[in-house]
């Protein structure tokens, strides 16, 4: 199964460096797939180590897309990294090794330790709309403005009868970069 979830990485230099990713996840066993050029695969070649943060809060996913980066961030608990802050679940992971592609590289990583800091609280529709935005927001120079356009259309309706204040800021920040980007393409 994919799941979209936060990694957090961090240089030689301990910064913190945080991204949306869609990590294959089997019990222990986590792919993470970054596409190159990327900072996360920079980062886990160079350290080893990464954790996994398992978020309801959209705006960082949102966030992260679009130069809102304020996340707080706590130490982690078994490797040398950072946690989100407010994330429900987070789990520290090692890397194994790697399968290595010009493309698209495959980091295998094991879990080290799992923590849950708060209970799922039921899946909403406004959310996976926000993923779905932000995911064409990073793949919008290869997806057409008219598919871009008809798939917000239809990912609105869940966001506008289900949305929070979270959802709304991150459903903004995302339609503005894409206006933005359709604009520049004209
Ligand atoms: C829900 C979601 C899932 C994503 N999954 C991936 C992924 O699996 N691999 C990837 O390279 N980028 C993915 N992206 C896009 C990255 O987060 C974004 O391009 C980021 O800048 C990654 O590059 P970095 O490692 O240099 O930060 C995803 C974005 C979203 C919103």
């Amino acid at each position: 199964m994919i799941q979209e979830t936060i990694v957090i990485t961090e240089n030689a230099a301990g910064e913190p460096h945080v991204a949306p990713m869609g990590i294959h996840a089997a019990g222990d066993e986590f792919i993470i797939l970054p596409f190159r050029p990327s900072t996360t695969l920079d980062n886990i070649i160079e350290t080893k180590v990464a954790t996994i943060n398992y978020t309801d809060d959209v705006r960082v996913f949102a966030g992260c897309l679009t130069n809102h980066h304020d996340w707080v961030l706590e130490k982690a608990q078994k490797i040398s990294g950072h946690t989100l802050q407010n994330t429900l679940a987070h789990c520290e992971v090692k890397l194994t090794h790697i399968d290595d592609d010009t493309v698209r590289p495959k980091l295998y990583c094991q879990a080290v330790h799992r923590v849950n800091h708060q209970p799922f609280a039921g899946f909403n529709r406004a959310q996976f709309s926000v993923l779905e935005a932000a995911i064409l927001l990073s793949r919008i120079d290869r997806i057409s403005p008219a598919k871009i356009n008809t798939e917000l259309e239809y990912l609105y309706i869940g966001f506008h009868k289900t949305a929070g204040v979270k959802e709304k800021q991150a459903w903004s920040w995302i339609t503005h970069a894409i206006e933005q980007k359709l604009r520049e393409k004209k």
